[in-house]
């Protein structure tokens, strides 16, 4: 497995590569990332990881700074797992000069992680233009544990006529439910055994939809409130269209129930789909 920091250096290692698989990364990989490892091997003839923490993408108040950084680690786990070459530039490799051309996602960047994170979404398909550009893939893989992001980064290929295929990846949980994520780290054990939580009321959610409840405001409040009272801060818990996240009517049938809360200083996400019929 090549390691590789510079476009330069990358752009020769591919040159010759005609299916090429990206699978981006902010790093401190977990079960969730190698699961889209495995996704993309079969797919590509070369498969490439990029790991960037990519500063565009965080608030002035959010964990930029703390965000693990475990390349050693990362390698060796992506080396294992088969993947043939690491991307990992520095800041200065892919923002050599101030960002001032950037990729707007318009509606779906103001609603739900949009309206908590402003700038997020114009950070992460900013971040994964200019990757893709560096990369040149074939295909690309996202987990669906950030829905949002990847409707948003599936959006922006199919608007701008990007000639890559976007896979996406359910999302890997441990054993109790907790959906599986770099921030998990962040968790003291008390917090770490609360987390499930989330997922759970996620859960009975879903349930409730598939035994007939049609009012989603209704369902909404309630898991709220049993996570606050369990001392949670929840940002959103909302009901969704799978299709562009926007309010479903009560006839629509794919549907997401998406969450963001807070556990201590911990923000954890979450959603599940479900179709009804
Ligand atoms: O999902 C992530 O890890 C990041 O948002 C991504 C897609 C690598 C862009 O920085």
């Amino acid at each position: 497995m090549d390691v590789i920091h510079s476009v330069a250096e990358l752009r020769a290692r591919l040159y010759n590569e005609r299916q090429v698989a990206l699978v981006p990364t902010m790093g401190n990989l977990h079960d969730g990332h190698i699961e889209l490892i495995q996704i993309a091997k079969p797919r590509a003839a070369c498969l490439v990881a990029s790991i960037f923490v990519n500063r565009l993408q965080f608030g002035p108040t959010e964990d930029f700074d703390r965000y693990p950084r475990t390349l050693a680690a990362d390698c060796e786990r992506l080396a294992q797992a088969g993947c043939n070459v690491v991307f990992a530039p520095d800041e200065q490799e892919v923002y050599p000069e101030p960002q001032e051309y950037t990729v707007d996602p318009c509606l779906i960047q103001d609603v739900l992680e949009g309206a908590f994170r402003p700038g997020h979404f114009r950070g992460v398909a900013t971040v994964v233009l200019k990757l893709f550009n560096m990369v040149q893939p074939q295909i690309a893989i996202f987990g669906k544990k950030d829905y949002q992001q990847y409707l948003v980064l599936r959006d922006m290929v199919k608007q701008l006529a990007l000639p890559i295929e976007i896979i996406p990846a359910d999302t890997v949980r441990a054993a109790d439910g907790l959906a599986l994520s770099s921030r998990n780290t962040y968790l003291n054990d008390l917090e770490r055994s609360e987390a499930p939580a989330l997922y759970q009321q996620l859960h009975t959610m879903v349930q409730a939809l598939r035994k007939g409840h049609r009012n989603f405001a209704d369902l909404e409040k309630a898991a709220s409130a049993a996570l606050e009272t369990r001392g949670w801060k929840v940002d959103y818990i909302a009901i969704r269209r799978q299709l562009d996240l926007m309010e479903p009517d009560s006839h629509a049938r794919a549907l997401v129930v998406l969450a963001a809360a807070r556990l201590g200083r911990t923000r954890l996400i979450d959603n599940l789909e479900v179709e009804l019929i």
